[in-house]
């Protein structure tokens, strides 16, 4: 076995100790978001998922919420337990299309009972599979809050997406004025503003923080990047952040985006070569189920 000199053991402790995890945390240049956590890789919306996207060095969180009977905010992209991915409290398969397992009906308890990560993904063949249930976003905050302090990893940003939309107001979830303020108080002084935008389909939502959270970062999320103008005049102010499903962006519209100061992040882009190339149309980040698919620049 070789022996190091002391000093040789001293420049080795300093280069794993000191370098590595500098080099690490330097990894990307721009703003990788784990959507959904990884959900390429471990179920959606899970603990389990955010830890896997932290461990791939991404620098934001992606993640749904949905409400509860009992009013607990919860990570879910539905506010139903999603047949594709759900099994019954009783392991039981969910008929497709059926919404009747309303979350905003159940008590969190009743919510624990279903196991959302055991069944295969058929749009996502390498995601592991296990028994897990969707948490409440403050045990979530919790875990990941604990997991980078102790492995020494950059703070995260996230991406909070309020998901609700007129017809389901109500029924699926609580109005807008509603689910949005649950969402401001359960974080307020719990993860720094700093850390934090809320993004949402929903305009209404973003309005409301708008006025009554100014200082709130909020994305527009849109399915069109060809409407930014009609999208951005229905919305009635500039948001922070421009975030639109990414197939009909064009450098031009990022560089007008970035004219009106709006950072532009797409969504859900899955491979190395369209990551590739919306970098170089100067996206300021990148939306994907596979972080670990990121190019390092
Ligand atoms: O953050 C953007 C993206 O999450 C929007 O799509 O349907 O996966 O929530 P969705
Ligand atoms: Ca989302």
């Amino acid at each position: 076995m070789t022996n190091f000199p002391k000093k040789d053991m001293k420049k080795l402790t300093f280069i794993f100790l000191i370098l590595f995890p500098m080099i690490s945390q330097a990894q990307f240049s721009f703003d990788l978001q784990g959507h959904r956590g990884a959900r390429g890789l471990m179920p959606e919306n899970t603990i389990p998922a955010m830890i896997k996207a932290l461990d791939l060095g991404v620098t934001t969180l992606e993640l749904d919420l949905a409400v509860t009977k009992d009013g607990e905010i919860i990570v879910s992209h539905e506010p139903w337990m999603n047949p594709l991915i759900c099994l019954t409290p009783e392991g039981a398969q969910i008929p497709a299309g059926d919404h009747g397992h309303n979350i905003y009906k159940m008590t969190f308890s009743e919510v624990l009972k279903y196991d959302c990560g055991s069944k295969t993904h058929s749009g996502f063949p390498k995601q592991v599979n296990f028994n897990v249930a969707k948490p409440k976003l403050a045990d979530l905050f919790e875990a990941v809050e604990k997991y980078v302090k102790d492995f020494g990893l950059p703070q995260p940003n996230y991406n909070i997406e309020i998901k609700s939309q007129p017809d389901g107001d109500g029924i699926y979830h609580p109005v807008p004025r509603d689910f949005s303020d649950k969402v401001f108080q359960l974080i307020n002084g719990r993860i720094d503003w700093e850390r934090i935008n809320i993004q949402s389909f929903d305009f209404r939502v973003l309005q409301y923080y708008h006025k009554t959270y100014p200082e709130v970062v909020l994305a527009m999320l849109v399915e069109d990047a060809s409407k930014s103008s009609e999208q951005l005049h229905e919305l009635g102010f500039q948001p922070q952040i421009y975030s639109p499903y990414f197939p009909k962006l064009t450098s031009e519209a990022v560089a007008a985006m970035h004219k009106k100061g709006m950072k532009v992040i797409p969504w859900t882009v899955n491979t190395t070569e369209q990551m590739e190339a919306l970098l170089d149309m100067g996206v300021d980040g990148i939306i994907t189920d596979y972080p670990n698919l990121a190019p390092k620049r």
